[in-house]
């Protein structure tokens, strides 16, 4: 296809901010878009001073809120814009939540910019250098981005991915005119959500394509279950819809070259997997493992309900009975955080708890591990799994969203006939997570078939470059859908009565 001009936005990019796999995502698919000779570059908040510093201006904003300035150096694969803003500035570099663990107040105003300024770069107003095909936004804190294309009918096409539909951006309705935003925006079949206005709802109405990030996930967000209250909305835009796997960035993620690591290993020499494993009880001052049926079991990960940080700290009794090691990284959740720290304290040598984000000791825990706990209630694709997979650590899952597509289970077949890495969770609770540990340990105890199964998840790739393809499709499609010149509005107008219809029938 020919050459195009994308611009993401989003609101992080590793590694300049990450909270979760958002970062991984956009730190690479434009990446990856780039190697297939497109010209890919990225809009993103700069949420603290140190971001702009060797950046330099492109322009001031129209409104006088902000500037737009541009960074590029050898830690970003593309070209980075920044948005400056005296309200992203101030967040000292916590893209979400303050100091405190609450939202920052004014996300609405602030993502608010981030899609208005999106929007004036598709439409050529911002900057005269360059102006993309293609504004490819994600998740609600981008979603206006669409909706000001859609008004003013830009000339670039636009695309929507959903990266998680737990977080819809649903603030007070007295936004939209804050934000210039018509008051026919407040309407169901716009921003309006219950009262209120859900800026999620932006992307996936006005998008000219929307994406998820699994083909599972796709199905699961037209059902109520996994809908957010948007389900409607979304089998009204189905036609639009399209489920794209995330890969992983292989040479971050590579145990035969990761910095963070001191023993190296792939699916051919496995060994330094041992030497790590040692090395990582030894330095979160677990006990050594003697006895060769004792797994070391971890988690890497947010702890919240998506995630079922909830069964983790439920299960722990439990757990502590089996002969296992376990290890915890991540944060969220104080109270949580909290309870594990404390479980930590008394169970000493055996549960290492860490509640803070440490990018190197998730490289050394995917690395050291045997095994990665994911009871995840919704996964709209998880990274963490296809990480633990590349360096032999096997995830236990709930079969939900890009869990359910990325790891095989075990079964009852022989793993090296079922290409099996993995054991699938029946479902998210505490029993069912207890039972995938019994079943996972009672597979490690029998050598021969464990190192099947890690071998099986060491060689399975999930690369960008397949998934780049994928959205390039989706990219056509969207320019395709645009409106003609002449006839400015008539493929939208058949595409809102589709909506219309759908909506009705709710
Ligand atoms: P989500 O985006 O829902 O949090 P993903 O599995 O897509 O889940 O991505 C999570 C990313 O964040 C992975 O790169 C994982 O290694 C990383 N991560 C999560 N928690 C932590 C933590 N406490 N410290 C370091 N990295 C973390
Ligand atoms: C979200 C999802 C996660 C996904 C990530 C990147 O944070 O929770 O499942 O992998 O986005 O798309």
């Amino acid at each position: 296809m020919r050459p195009l001009k994308i611009l993401f936005v989003a609101a992080e990019m590793a590694p300049l901010v990450k909270v979760g796999g958002l970062g991984d995502v956009v730190g690479a698919l434009p990446a990856a878009l780039a190697a297939r000779g497109h010209d890919a570059r990225v809009l993103l908040p700069a949420y603290d001073p140190v971001m702009t510093r060797k950046a330099r201006v492109i322009t001031l904003l129209p409104d006088g809120s902000g500037r737009l300035l541009e960074y590029r150096a050898s830690t970003v694969p593309v070209p980075v814009w920044l948005l400056e803003t005296a309200g992203f500035l101030r967040r000292g570099g916590r893209p979400y939540l303050t100091r405190a663990g609450t939202p920052w107040a004014d996300d609405p105003l602030q993502f608010g910019r981030l899609g208005r300024t999106a929007a004036d770069i598709a439409s050529g107003r911002l900057v005269d250098a360059w102006q993309p095909d293609v504004l490819h936004a994600n998740d609600w804190h981008t979603g206006l981005a669409p909706v000001w294309m859609h008004l003013e009918n830009s000339a670039a096409a636009s695309v929507f991915t959903v990266h998680n539909l737990g977080y819809i951006g649903r603030f007070a309705a007295d936004i939209l005119s804050r934000l210039g935003l018509p008051p026919s925006m407040n309407h169901p079949e716009a921003l309006e959500f219950y009262g209120d206005i859900a800026y999620m709802k932006g992307g996936l109405a006005f998008a000219d394509q929307v994406t998820t990030v699994s083909p599972r996930y796709a199905a699961e967000i037209q059902t109520p279950a996994f809908g957010s209250g948007l389900d409607g909305l979304v089998r009204a835009r189905s036609d639009r819809l399209t489920g794209i796997l995330n890969g992983i960035d292989l040479e971050a993620w590579n145990p035969a070259t990761d910095p963070a690591l001191e023993n190296h290993f792939d699916a051919v020499r496995p060994d330094g997997k041992q030497d790590e494993r040692d090395r990582l009880l030894h330095g979160l001052g677990l006990d050594p493992v003697t006895d060769p049926q004792t797994p070391v079991l971890a988690w890497v990960g947010r702890l919240t309900a998506q995630k079922g940080a909830d069964l983790l700290v439920e299960a722990l009794p439990g757990l502590m009975e089996r002969s296992v090691r376990l290890v915890v990284l991540g944060s969220g959740d104080r109270e949580t955080e909290q309870t594990l720290v404390r479980a930590a304290r008394s169970r000493p040598g055996l549960l290492a708890v860490h509640p803070t984000f440490d990018e190197a000791l998730a490289h050394r825990i995917y690395a050291g591990a045997d095994m990665l706990l994911l009871p995840s209630r919704f996964e709209p694709c998880g990274l963490t799994q296809m990480y633990a997979m590349r360096y032999g650590t096997i995830p236990l899952v709930t079969p939900v969203g890009g869990l359910a597509d990325t790891v095989v289970d075990s079964g009852d077949a022989a793993p090296q006939e079922a290409k099996a890495c993995g054991f699938h969770l029946a479902r998210p609770s505490v029993s069912a997570l207890l039972e995938g540990v019994d079943r996972a340990v009672g597979t490690f105890r029998q050598p021969d078939r464990w190192r099947t199964l890690v071998r099986n998840a060491m060689i399975r790739r999930f690369d960008w470059d397949s998934s780049a393809a994928a959205y390039e499709r989706v990219y056509q499609s969207a320019l395709r859908d645009k409106p003609a010149p002449d006839r400015p509005d008539m493929p939208r107008r058949r595409s809102r009565r589709r909506h219309r219809a759908t909506l009705g029938s709710r």
